[in-house]
């Protein structure tokens, strides 16, 4: 026998990393402080600790694109601990944004009554924080619903703002608190106390805002479904498969069996989902009580539907593996993530490849098909997300976006193009390729970009000037400076071509709402800058190279880095639905009160030379470009 091992850290790196997971993150480091070779950042940093305790801490869902980015992990570790802020914006009819916005009206005749002194806005086009929140203590997760904003506490407490099901309810009903607890029936805690939450069976381990319900899955394993905001969730069960609970794996060979668990659920447009080991994507009606079921407290499921060739795992015995599982080895793989929307499944799998299935009647789904220009014969897996009907698909740095219309295409050449030659529909839009992107959000008619660097940029339309976007202007003139042109009756904003080119970063910093307003004002002196401002709002070419500009400068704007090398706004988590959005952020105040810097109150309005030769009329100096004149790609469709 070999000396005895007398130091923990003369033990060998692959015994150390077993032990990692059962270490505290207080731990964790003070291990790691005990010796230079614990210092070196693959394990300092090792992304497997630190998104598992992270995960597991605060109940933060993976995010498959970064996984293996430890300092990010670490970051976030530390910054969730004292930092976590909800953001939202966009339609707040129905109170689904969870704040106010209330303001002053502006009183044009004094002499009138001064009725509605306040009044409740309902567009709200800059990020604005949810009030209350921050009494609830560390935010894991946020999903938008259809009319609703739902909040996942790193207890595992959900509370949601606004409706679920806003066709049910008139959106001049009296308004509701803010936030409401999701409750579950009598005979389980009722409160949300941080206290109820030890209860495995009700303590959210993950969650999934659909349209117009939500389901939550608990840390035992049990599926929750709620229809109505102030009525107890329903335990949903089904007739037809065995769901085990979470905490009564069965152990064979030494492993685990995870057989009967619960993955993931995904709350769909108009169906509930859920993906169980073994049997794979489960998909059925969404359930809601009776008028005379006000006691039932559990739902049983008679008509689930399987979404076929799903269930495929990988075994370690694969001589024991049937014919048939070998064929979806082969053929299929292993389901890694999916999603739901209005009409189809779409799922990506271990090979690399991504499948969809169209919904029949019942939300039965006879066979899936492969989308065949998505595959990779590199077979590298992929994400895929998306909701309604859009979606998205990511692959080795490329998001590549499609509407459904894609979907059906290529399903009702299901027998003459198998191979889906020269079916149109996927898109490359250039703001999101190669650029760090780790989501993608979609609401009814706009969509946003999560960024590695924790920066969101936006795209589409925001229709009535709703604010969805979130990049100012409130139908008034500053949205035009970030690129959105407003048209017809309803003033519905329509992000300009150039905006797809680098894209346009939703912005939290207060301030630059003022540089906005200062510019469209006129700037330093607005009767030096009136000639310019009226060919910027005459011409869309001109109002897309000033919205640019404005871009660029507002990137310089945010360079200042924390410590742990992250900017005052660190977005975690990006929403989007029906029309609005939101966003989980990591705030840096003492950052953001530091950021002043930019010194725009003594700035004109921007004067350049444009892509066409013109220069801008004035006689302030032409502004330089801080990041180089793009090439754009104006032939962008979304
Ligand atoms: C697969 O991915 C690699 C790496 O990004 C790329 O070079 C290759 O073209 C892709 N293949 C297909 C068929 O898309
Ligand atoms: C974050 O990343 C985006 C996309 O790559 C980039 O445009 C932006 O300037 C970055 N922001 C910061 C603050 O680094
Ligand atoms: C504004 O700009 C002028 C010249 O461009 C400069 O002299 C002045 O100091 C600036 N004022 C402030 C407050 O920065």
């Amino acid at each position: 026998m070999a000396d005895r091992v007398t130091n923990i850290t003369e033990l060998p790196l692959d015994i150390l990393v077993l032990i990692f997971p059962y270490l505290d993150a207080k731990s964790f480091l003070a291990l790691c402080s005990t010796c230079k070779a614990l210092q070196q950042p693959s394990i300092r940093l090792d992304p497997a600790y630190w998104s598992y305790a992270t995960r597991s801490t605060f109940r933060v869902p993976n995010q498959p694109v970064v996984q293996h980015d430890g300092l990010r992990w670490q970051s976030m570790y530390r910054r969730l601990l004292t930092q976590s802020r909800v953001y939202t914006w966009g339609s707040n009819t129905h109170h689904r944004l969870g704040h106010s916005y209330q303001q002053a009206p502006v009183v044009r005749n004094p002499t009138l009554p001064r009725l509605n002194r306040f009044f409740h806005k309902t567009h709200c086009s800059f990020p604005t924080e949810m009030e209350r929140t921050r009494e609830l203590g560390i935010i894991a997760d946020l999903q938008c619903g259809g009319w609703s904003t739902t909040l996942l506490t790193s207890k595992g407490a959900l509370y949601t703002a606004g409706v679920l099901n806003g066709q049910l309810i008139l959106s001049t009903a009296p308004a509701q608190d803010h936030l409401h607890a999701l409750r579950f029936p009598v005979g389980y805690p009722y409160s949300t106390a941080a206290a109820a939450y030890d209860e495995p069976t009700i303590a959210i381990r993950q969650f999934s805002a659909g349209r117009s319900h939500i389901l939550g899955l608990s840390d035992s394993g049990r599926i929750w479904s709620w229809y109505h905001v102030q009525k107890a969730g329903l335990h949903v069960k089904f007739l037809n498969i065995d769901l085990q609970d979470a905490s009564l794996v069965d152990v064979t060979d030494g492993k685990p069996s995870l057989y009967g668990n619960v993955k993931q659920v995904v709350a769909g447009w108009s169906c509930s989902s859920a993906y169980v080991y073994g049997t794979g994507i489960i998909v059925w009606e969404p359930v809601s009580r009776a008028h005379n079921e006000e006691e039932t407290d559990a739902m049983l499921v008679l008509e689930s539907a399987e979404v076929p060739k799903t269930g495929y795992q990988r075994t370690k015995g694969a001589s024991r593996e049937s014919d048939e599982d070998k064929a979806l080895r082969e053929e299929v793989g292993v389901v890694l993530n999916y999603i739901i929307l209005e009409h189809f499944v779409v799922f990506v799998t271990d090979l690399g490849k991504v499948f969809c299935g169209r919904f029949g009647e019942k939300h039965r789904i006879d066979d899936i098909l492969e989308l065949r220009q998505l595959r990779n014969e590199s077979g590298s897996p992929s994400d895929v997300q998306g909701s309604f009907r859009r979606f998205a698909v990511f692959k080795q740095g490329e998001v590549i976006t499609a509407h459904h219309d894609y979907l059906e295409a290529c399903w009702n050449a299901r027998t003459t193009n198998p191979e889906q030659t020269d079916i149109e529909g996927l898109k490359k839009i250039p703001a999101l390729q190669h650029n760090d992107v780790i989501s993608v959000a979609f609401g009814d008619f706009h969509f946003l970009a999560l960024h590695s660097n924790g920066s969101i940029t936006a795209y589409g339309t925001e229709l009535q000037s709703c604010g969805a976007l979130g990049l100012a202007g409130d139908g008034s003139p500053e949205g035009r400076l970030r690129g959105i042109a407003y048209n017809g009756f309803g003033h519905d904003g329509k992000l300009l071509p150039h905006a797809y080119t680098h894209g346009r970063q939703v912005w939290f910093e207060p301030e630059k709402k003022e540089w906005l307003k200062h510019l469209m004002n006129g700037g330093k002196d607005r009767d030096e800058a009136q000639e310019r401002m009226q060919l910027f709002s005459s011409d869309r070419n001109v109002q897309g190279e000033v919205s640019e500009w404005i871009e660029q400068e507002g990137r310089e704007w945010d360079k200042a880095k924390g410590e742990d090398g992250l900017g005052a706004y660190f977005a975690l988590r990006v929403s989007a639905a029906g029309w609005h959005s939101g966003a989980l952020m990591l705030v840096n105040e003492e950052l953001a009160d530091k950021a002043h810097e930019y010194d725009w109150r003594n700035k004109s309005f921007p004067r350049l030379k444009l892509s066409d030769g013109r220069e801008m009329p004035g006689t302030v100096p032409f502004d330089e470009w801080r990041f180089g004149r793009p090439e754009w790609q104006l032939d962008v469709e979304i």
